[in-house]
């Protein structure tokens, strides 16, 4: 049942539209001139209105302009015989469609209906945008995707620990918010820290917080992350990353679930449910002597690997229409395809830098394209030719590899004016991570 108003000067057409529509189910109020509309529209919600664009005093075009916005219920208008010129007007106005005189009153139960239903589903599609973001989506149907599915489905609503490992890019953060997503806790905040982001001497006070006065710029009593997520989850990303003596603090707080703020005495409890993610291979790292082998174990209660794409390629076409939707979503510019060819090409690649360099090549695709056809050759892939030439042939594979990427970081760097968070962005990895590559090859940026 929908709520109408029908805007008509005719008693007639008033009457005989009210009557079709409530044999319908539907509720009805009539009203005979423009004013009189924008009033009702004023005073109540409608979810249809059934406009006359002839109408003495304030005409329907401008009553139509006039409600104009998000708010507006969808308007059908009715123009008079001939008069197609004015009902396109409308259309351009925002009317949904429009009917004309003489009306067929077959015509305008289907229209309504139309109308109707349509509001429901866009009323349907902004409501589970609500709940899921296009952002949050796994998107691949492949065995790789659904295995992983399958273990966030059943890892999701334990509370367990899970500690998800994948190369960069290839989706650790997305499935963090899956699994909380899925879990209990869902309705709970979930927080995330990028160890490899905060600095070591702010680590401890991002997490726990920190009491007024406990150090230099510390003016107020703070909550750490920890406290922020009580009765959620707390997404401990590039935990790879953290130092040992924070490793020991954070394994303290997992065996007892209990932690101070730095500069507190008051001893803080919490619920947390903890979810860490790392590119690094852990158990090398303990052998390195550089992770904690017992905060490992207390981590990897359930652990999930997220494949990398070139493990799911046949994933690339659904994945790389996803991104277009997406980008074409959130700039309202029409959304572009990809010829046979173009897919063939991205299929063909090896994507060392994952789903983010996937969706990093079609968002610049997406906005630099003046066409709306993808073909193979507007797609750049990967390392230019010359940056691996002339790397020295007496090298290990690793001072090889180590050269090479050295000299990309610097190729894509030059070409980006030394613009580091783009360059991060277009290498697909976080913009600490290169970071630290720049400081351990001894690149010194200068933006030009
Ligand atoms: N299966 C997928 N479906 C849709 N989007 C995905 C998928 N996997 C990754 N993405 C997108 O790719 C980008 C990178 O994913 P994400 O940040 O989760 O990777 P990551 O493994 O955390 O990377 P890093 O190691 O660099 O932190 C994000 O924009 C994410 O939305
Ligand atoms: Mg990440």
């Amino acid at each position: 049942m929908a709520k109408i108003l029908i805007i008509d000067d005719e008693p007639s057409i008033r009457s005989t539209l009210a009557g079709i529509l409530e044999d319908e189910g539907h509720r009805t109020v009539v009203c005979e001139s423009g004013e009189e509309a924008l009033a009702q529209f004023a005073r109540d919600e409608f979810d249809l209105a059934l406009l006359d664009l002839w109408l003495p005093g304030i005409d329907g075009l401008s009553v139509l302009e006039r409600i104009r916005g998000a708010a507006a219920p969808p308007v059908i208008v009715i123009s008079g015989h001939g008069n197609i010129d004015t009902a396109v007007r409308a259309t351009r106005l925002g009317a949904y469609d429009f009917l004309e005189k003489p009306l067929s009153l077959e015509r305008v139960l289907l229209t309504v209906n139309h109308a109707i239903s349509d509001r429901r589903l866009r009323e349907q599609v902004r409501d589970l945008r609500r709940q899921i973001s296009l952002e949050e989506l796994l998107i691949g149907d492949s065995d790789p995707m659904r295995r992983l599915d399958q273990q966030i489905r059943s890892a999701a609503p334990s509370n367990s620990r899970v500690l998800i490992t994948g190369e960069n890019g290839s989706g650790k953060e997305i499935v963090a918010r899956t699994l909380h997503r899925l879990s209990t806790r869902a309705e709970a905040p979930f927080i995330d820290v990028n160890c490899a982001a905060i600095p070591e001497e702010l680590i401890e006070s991002e997490l726990f917080g920190h009491r007024k006065g406990a150090f230099t710029g510390a003016i107020d009593d703070r909550k750490g992350k920890f406290e922020l997520a009580d009765g959620g989850t707390l997404f401990l990303d590039e935990i790879g990353d953290m130092s040992l003596k924070t490793q020991a603090k954070v394994l303290r707080v997992l065996q007892e679930q209990t932690f101070q703020r730095v500069g507190g005495q008051q001893t803080i409890k919490v619920d947390v449910r903890v979810l860490a993610a790392t590119n690094k291979d852990l158990e090398q790292e303990i052998a390195a002597g550089s992770f904690r082998s017992d905060l490992y174990y207390r981590l990897n209660v359930i652990p999930i690997e997220v494949p990398p794409l070139r493990t799911h390629a046949s994933d690339i076409a659904q994945l790389a229409e996803h991104f277009l939707r997406r980008f074409a979503a959130e700039t309202g510019a029409p959304r572009k395809k990809l010829s046979a060819g173009a897919i063939a090409k991205l299929k063909g690649y090896g994507w060392p830098g994952n789903v983010r360099e996937l969706r990093n090549v079609i968002e610049r695709l997406a906005i630099l394209l003046p066409g709306d056809t993808i073909e193979p050759d507007d797609i750049q892939l990967g390392a230019r030719a010359d940056v691996a030439t002339s790397i020295p042939h007496n090298l290990t594979l690793r001072e090889a590899r180590d050269e090479f990427e050295k000299r990309y970081i610097l190729s894509r760097l030059k070409e980006l004016a030394g613009n580091v968070s783009r360059t991060a962005e277009v290498l697909g990895v976080e913009r600490s991570n290169l970071y630290r590559k720049l400081h351990a090859y001894g690149i010194r940026v200068e933006r030009n």
